[in-house]
């Protein structure tokens, strides 16, 4: 794909939402497409462009939604197809793109296709999955425990990169590729926008490398199942440059996870790290997308990572200053914003004593294997500190309790946050220091600024631990000014005073703009006169 065809995608900002947990319309416990629809004047406000929808689509709801059964029906939970026609034409009514979820590597073991598949092996769709008479290799589920799972009816193993119930397509059978293919066709039709591509890289593996992902036919498989079709497409792919540039042939972008990693020694376990680790990551994938003429994807959280700010920063004293700090860092660089719902009010990791609190299939499977290892305070705080449960949390809208946090009338699927009376977005829209305030200017500059939008990117950081950058176009330029932890003197690049450039956006009050003093978790963004 060539760079003026993807261009156009710069100009997005893509908002992501957890049906389960945004909003309850029917008092079920459960988030649903009305609760959607009832919440995008808050989009509006917010200042998005699109909403990537998580899985709405029939599923058992293991791994909640991303093992699917019906890839054409909605999830009964969620609502009816006319309901999510009737989401689409809202989008539409408002200007706001919709991206669906394309779990395109699995599907649930309750789908049609497995049921047939795993009955016999002359079954015709026996080979729309991956059958071996001894698991052939030691493979690891990413979620805990053995790739390969055993199957009574026909004697065999699966494999199921996932959970066991979530077992593996056979992408080197052409069926299984046309199959997606017209599902990709079934939404287009629709009228959806793009896809959001779920494990992307492991569509293709590489037995004889002992290769669970990025095997030789990934690109040849992307292509089939999009060529000719004028949509964005996102692929979550776990990838290095050389894989990340070819894939990029045939998908608008990639998300790209090396930031992501930093902090931590694995999902479960912190470790020391410095801001300056994360401008050196950022800095180096700013770099390498505008010498290739890519796209990158700006985020810090999803639904399967605690929130950034916990990890990455201070969600106690100073959230609201590192909330819009990382807010700023990331949505002002070159590329397409992704807001994760909660991050605008600058939501931050609960935490529960016990695990009854917990619903995530890899959380509990975590949970089991370490339970008679580990005392249970440990394992507690490593599963606060890094389970996907941290962000599925049920959104909370008020900060009344009793009315279920504006969530929902009954009881919700998942305990509410432990921080809502805090952390909710009534409380954060009337506090003087409102996050929420904070990102309507952001991405409403960002919306404006042709130089935000399509200008180049420049690191001019000269001191530690903070991240001065500038942004060109049309011989414009923006600089932004990000401090971290440590109050400090932040040098600003010559020629940027008072005469040449204007202080624009900044997140505390009494800011001297052209001091160079920079408080705590302090930004400032300036524009050339
Ligand atoms: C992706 C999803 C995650 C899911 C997994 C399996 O990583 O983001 O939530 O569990 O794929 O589909
Ligand atoms: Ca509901």
């Amino acid at each position: 794909m060539k760079f003026s065809d993807r261009e156009r995608f710069l100009d997005w900002t893509v908002y992501q939402i957890y049906p389960r947990s945004f909003c309850d319309t029917n008092g079920d416990g459960v988030g649903d497409l009305n609760g959607v629809i009832e919440k995008l004047d808050h989009l509006t406000e917010l200042g998005v462009s699109a909403i990537w929808l998580c899985p709405c689509y029939q599923s058992p709801n293991r791994d909640n939604g991303y093992d699917v059964s019906d890839y054409r029906e909605i999830m009964d939970e969620f609502g009816t197809l006319d309901d999510w026609k009737h989401l689409r034409e809202a989008t539409r009514a408002r200007g706001i793109r919709l991206i669906m979820d394309l779990v395109a590597n699995h599907t649930s073991a309750e789908h049609a296709w497995f049921q047939e598949a795993r009955s016999a092996r002359d079954n015709p769709y026996h080979e729309y999955y991956i059958w071996s008479k001894k698991p052939p290799n030691r493979w690891k589920s990413l979620v805990g425990g053995s790739a390969w799972e055993y199957n009574p009816q026909t004697n065999e193993y699966y494999l199921h990169s996932f959970a066991v119930e979530q077992p593996d397509l056979n992408w080197e059978n052409p069926k299984v590729r046309a199959e997606m293919r017209a599902v990709v066709e079934f939404w287009t039709n629709l009228g959806v926008d793009g896809f959001r591509c779920d494990m992307l890289d492991f569509i293709s593996k590489d037995f004889k490398k002992g290769k669970m992902l990025n095997g030789p036919h990934l690109q040849e498989y992307i292509d089939g199942l999009f060529k000719g079709i004028d949509v964005f497409t996102v692929g979550e792919c776990q990838s290095d440059e050389k894989n990340i540039l070819s894939v990029s042939k045939s998908l608008t972008t990639v998300f790209q996870f090396e930031h992501i990693q930093l902090g931590r020694k694995n999902k479960y376990t912190p470790r020391a790290f410095s801001y300056d680790e994360v401008k050196k990551v950022l800095v180096k994938w700013q770099e390498f997308s505008q010498k290739h003429g890519l796209l990158y994807t700006l985020f810090t959280d999803n639904h399967d990572q605690p929130f950034y700010l916990s990890r990455m920063g201070n969600d106690q004293n100073l959230r609201y200053e590192c909330a819009t700090m990382y807010g700023a860092t990331f949505y002002l660089l070159r590329g397409i914003p992704f807001l994760y719902q909660g991050q605008e009010f600058g939501f931050a990791n609960p935490y529960y004593p016990t695990i009854e609190y917990f619903e995530d299939i890899e959380t509990l499977n975590y949970y089991r294997a370490n339970e008679s290892k580990k005392p249970l305070e440990k394992l507690m705080n490593e599963i606060n500190y890094g389970s996907r449960d941290n962000t599925r949390r049920p959104m909370a809208w008020t900060a009344n309790e009793k009315d279920g946090y504006g969530f929902s009338t009954g009881k919700p699927w998942l305990a509410y946050h432990s921080r809502a009376k805090e952390l909710n977005a009534e409380t954060d829209k009337t506090s003087e220091k409102s996050v929420f305030e904070f990102y309507r200017k952001l991405l409403a500059y960002r919306n404006k600024s042709k130089i935000i939008r399509r200008g180049s990117f420049r690191d001019l950081t000269r001191a530690k631990d903070c991240f001065v950058y500038e942004r060109a176009f049309a011989q414009k330029r923006v600089l932004v000014v990000c401090n971290f932890e440590r109050q400090k003197k932040i040098p600003l690049p010559e020629g940027v005073n008072e005469k040449t450039f204007a202080f624009v956006l900044g997140n505390y009050k009494d800011f001297e703009p052209f001091s160079q003093r920079f408080r705590p978790f302090e930004i400032a963004v300036y524009e050339e006169k």
